[in-house]
């Protein structure tokens, strides 16, 4: 395996470039592959081993291209598939994302987290596990919010209109009623409706704080390839990008450009995953 080979970022859609963003700043000269299952999307309320089998296509794909690395920047996709992908492709540097529980814990003073993200991750073994596990160690109360349809909001770039917004408004309000003082956003589409989740906090009076995984998910990227000798530091430039969709290619192409100003080339490739 060559360090200088490129490294695979899957979502069910946009939410991804939420991560994709934080690693192509911390690990500049890496070449990254972007995919968006948005023919698929939204995974949220799909049943777990439609989404395995999904991320399994889309991790063979990626292997076409003789991937150094995956990163499943999608937390449904990590808690229902990331056991599937390390088991069928074991030689393969696998990295997921997790709601962030652990540094919420740290940041609350209220004791009271609340945790917006799918119905499928809320649901899943994983986070029952790991809330368990971190309720117990810190006395921190998680409240699990499903924020069903928050993700199309995203992927149909509608990020500011009055639907998102009042949507956002119905998800919020309660946990501020309980006395959350910290919100994990645990989806990765929803760092791009941040704004909109600040403006359903700022009425509290009482300053509310947001953790998202995407700067903490580069990191254990930029580890793992460093402890496997994968890391590809002295290119002179910037790494190349391209993207791959099961959706439409201007949808894409607008996401990555709109969100990130950036403009790599995008093929849909619903026809090319057998
Ligand atoms: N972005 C995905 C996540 O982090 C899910 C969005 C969806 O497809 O429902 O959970």
């Amino acid at each position: 395996m060559s360090n200088s080979a490129p490294i695979g970022i899957f979502d069910s859609g946009i939410g991804g470039l939420s991560v994709l963003r934080h690693v192509r700043t911390l690990l500049p000269h890496e070449a990254l592959l972007y995919f968006a299952d948005s023919g698929f999307a939204p995974y949220g309320e799909k049943p777990e081993s439609v989404i395995v089998e999904r991320a399994l296509a889309i991790a063979a794909f990626l292997l076409r291209f003789n991937i150094k690395a995956m990163v499943v920047a999608c937390n449904t996709a990590t808690a229902a598939a990331i056991a599937a992908l390390r088991e069928r492709y074991p030689d393969l540097q696998v990295v997921g994302v997790e709601p962030g529980l652990k540094p919420a814990a740290a940041l609350t003073r209220s004791g009271v987290v609340g945790v917006l993200a799918t119905a499928g991750t809320l649901a899943s073994d994983k986070f029952q596990k790991l809330q368990q596990q971190i309720s117990a160690a810190t006395g921190v109360t998680f409240i699990a919010q499903a924020c069903n349809g928050l993700a199309d909001q995203i992927e149909k770039g509608e990020l500011q209109s009055r639907d998102t917004a009042a949507l956002v408004q119905r998800y919020v309000a309660p946990l501020l009623a309980q006395k959350a003082d910290t919100l994990v956003l645990g989806c990765t589409h929803y760092p791009f409706v941040e704004p909109l989740i600040a403006s359903a906090t700022a009425a509290t009076g009482t300053p509310v704080q947001l953790v998202d995984t995407g700067a903490p998910v580069a990191r254990q990227l930029e580890r793992l390839l460093s402890q496997h000798g994968l890391l590809h530091t002295n290119a002179p430039s910037q790494g190349a990008l391209s993207a791959y969709t099961t959706g439409s290619r201007t949808t894409l192409a607008t996401a990555f450009r709109v969100l990130l100003d950036l403009n790599p080339p995008v093929d849909e490739v619903a026809g090319q995953m057998d």
